[in-house]
């Protein structure tokens, strides 16, 4: 915070340190400056410490590397790194993030959301509010089990293993109850983290003989069984039911699917993969699965969190997402939520963006300077880490009055925001832009208006209170600890 009120009020953009002799860091703090390093095509790829979640997520879409430099030997290196491999994945991903399916994944959001609220219903039970001590993991295992679901098509059940755990007295291990699969992926976000602080484990030859790095390694077996093992199985039954129907294209398979119930992204790479399996072998499914978990999961959790925090302390704009709400669907709380019903959410949406300026769940993002550029009349050359700082950038005063205000006003459509399309972005932009964002805004959507039509939030924690864990992906290490009253008196799920 001290550091980015210093290169606001001296209005400079880049701040610049140096780690030993050799790792030059520039970071950019001011939308001029990360627009530099987002519209230059030829810097693209990710910095070194990406590298670190490397053998869980391989050459998924996050981590997957570009041959894009003008330097010959590093043309003669990334021969080796498949460089090609990331343009194919994003093009043919790409429309699998498509309103068309994305819309297909709502019922398993309605689904998951329904268990939420079963469990706020059995705490209030008869009277008309209850507190909650801390959201925090509720809101965690809703959206685990909406990604595992939209992912892979399989149930983590984390909702349940902590409702159980919650019933049956808090003495019990919860690691006991825990799908094996989360409690792996819990595991490796804390080891990364630790890594990352710790540059005495960077090294990979000594990572690996400590026994964090064996724990690591462990880790990742577990994921890459189990992915392989949910892999394996729906491929097969995929393969079946293509016996039956031969002649079908991927469109018309896709939609088929689709149709008769919901599909999920693993079936949507399947479908691919057995129409055409030179694009997506197995191993590159299994990638890009893994990448969903990883980019789906911490990142909505988190901007849920401190979206209940800041409609629950300015209860004046929750007042306004209300009234919106009501015009959408009345007082008929019980209905499931539609894509239609979304876009009508314009408040509800300023909010969840406010949110994202304030509490950007990647506080910052890095490259990799693999072709010399400028930015700010500073030449940046090969080899520097470039880091944009998303947190300072969406707090700059001179763009932002009074930033550390929650005013979702500033999105509304005359504000002059658009004007600067590189002051906001929690999604980043240019060609790395995060391929999920419609995914997560509708996710946040829902969950938000699922619990707003129902009930009304007070927060008792106090953002001031809050200590913000910027860790790989931001969040807060307070408890948020919160109130929810019923705002129609009868309430059956
Ligand atoms: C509020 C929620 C989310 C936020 C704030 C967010 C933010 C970001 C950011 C900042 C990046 C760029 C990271 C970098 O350059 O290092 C990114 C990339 C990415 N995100 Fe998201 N994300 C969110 C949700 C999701 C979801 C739900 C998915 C998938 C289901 C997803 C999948 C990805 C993928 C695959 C990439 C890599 C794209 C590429 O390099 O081609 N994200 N995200």
């Amino acid at each position: 915070m001290g550091v980015t009120k210093i290169v606001h009020e001296q209005g400079q953009g880049l701040f610049y340190f140096r780690i030993g002799l050799f790792r030059h860091i520039v970071v950019s703090m001011n939308a001029k400056s990360a627009e530099a390093i987002l519209t230059d095509s030829k810097n693209i790829n990710k910095a070194a410490e990406y590298d670190f979640i490397k053998p869980w997520l391989g050459n998924g879409l996050l981590t997957g590397f570009v041959n894009n430099s003008n330097m010959m030997y590093l043309h003669f290196f990334h021969f080796f790194r498949n460089g090609q491999h990331w343009r194919k994945h994003r093009k043919l991903l790409t429309p699998t993030f498509h309103f068309k399916i994305l819309n297909k994944f709502i019922p398993i959001m309605n689904e998951q959301l329904c268990r939420l609220i079963t469990f706020v219903e059995d705490k209030i039970s008869d009277s008309d509010r209850t507190v909650i001590e801390d959201i925090r993991p509720i809101v965690t295992n809703c959206t685990v089990d909406i990604i595992c679901q939209t992912a892979m098509g399989i149930e983590s059940k984390a909702q349940n293993s902590w409702n159980e755990w919650m019933k049956n007295g808090k003495d019990q291990n919860r690691q006991t109850t825990e799908n094996e699969y989360t409690k792996a992926v819990r595991s490796l976000f804390d080891i990364i983290l630790y890594r990352i602080l710790s540059p005495w484990l960077h090294p990979d030859f000594i990572f690996r003989f400590c026994s964090i790095g064996r724990l690591f390694q462990q880790n990742i077996e577990t994921m890459h069984q189990f992915t392989n093992n949910v892999i394996m199985k729906r491929k097969q039954i995929l393969l079946k039911d293509h016996e039956s129907n031969p002649d079908e294209t991927t469109d018309q398979w896709i939609k088929r699917i689709g149709d008769n119930g919901r599909i999920d992204f693993l079936d949507l790479l399947l479908i691919n993969h057995i129409m055409d399996d030179t694009d997506f072998d197995l191993v590159s499914i299994r990638e890009e699965v893994d990448t969903f978990m990883f980019g789906g999961h911490d990142t909505t959790s988190t901007s849920l969190q401190f979206a209940m925090l800041l409609l629950g302390i300015n209860r004046d704009k929750q007042q306004l997402v209300h009234e919106e709400l009501d015009q959408i669907f009345g007082d008929d709380i019980e209905r499931n939520i539609t894509y239609d019903d979304t876009k009508r959410m314009s408040y509800l949406e300023m909010c969840i963006k406010e949110t994202l300026r304030l509490y950007p769940p990647a506080a910052f993002f890095a490259r990799s300077i693999t072709n010399q550029f400028k930015s700010n009349n500073c030449t940046i050359p090969v080899g520097t880490t470039f880091i944009v700082l998303t947190y300072a950038v969406h707090r700059d005063p001179t763009i932002y009055h009074k930033a550390e205000h929650f005013i979702p006003e500033r999105f509304g459509p005359d504000s002059n925001m658009s004007h600067n399309p590189f002051a906001f972005i929690p999604f980043s932009a240019g060609p790395r832009n995060c391929i999920g964002q419609r995914f997560a805004m509708l996710k946040l959507k829902i969950f938000l208006s699922t619990i707003l039509r129902r009930y009304e939030i007070r927060s008792i924690t106090q953002q001031e209170n809050i200590e913000l864990d910027f860790a790989v992906i931001s969040k807060s290490n307070t408890p948020i600890e919160m109130e929810f009253i019923r705002r129609f008196s009868k309430i059956s799920n």
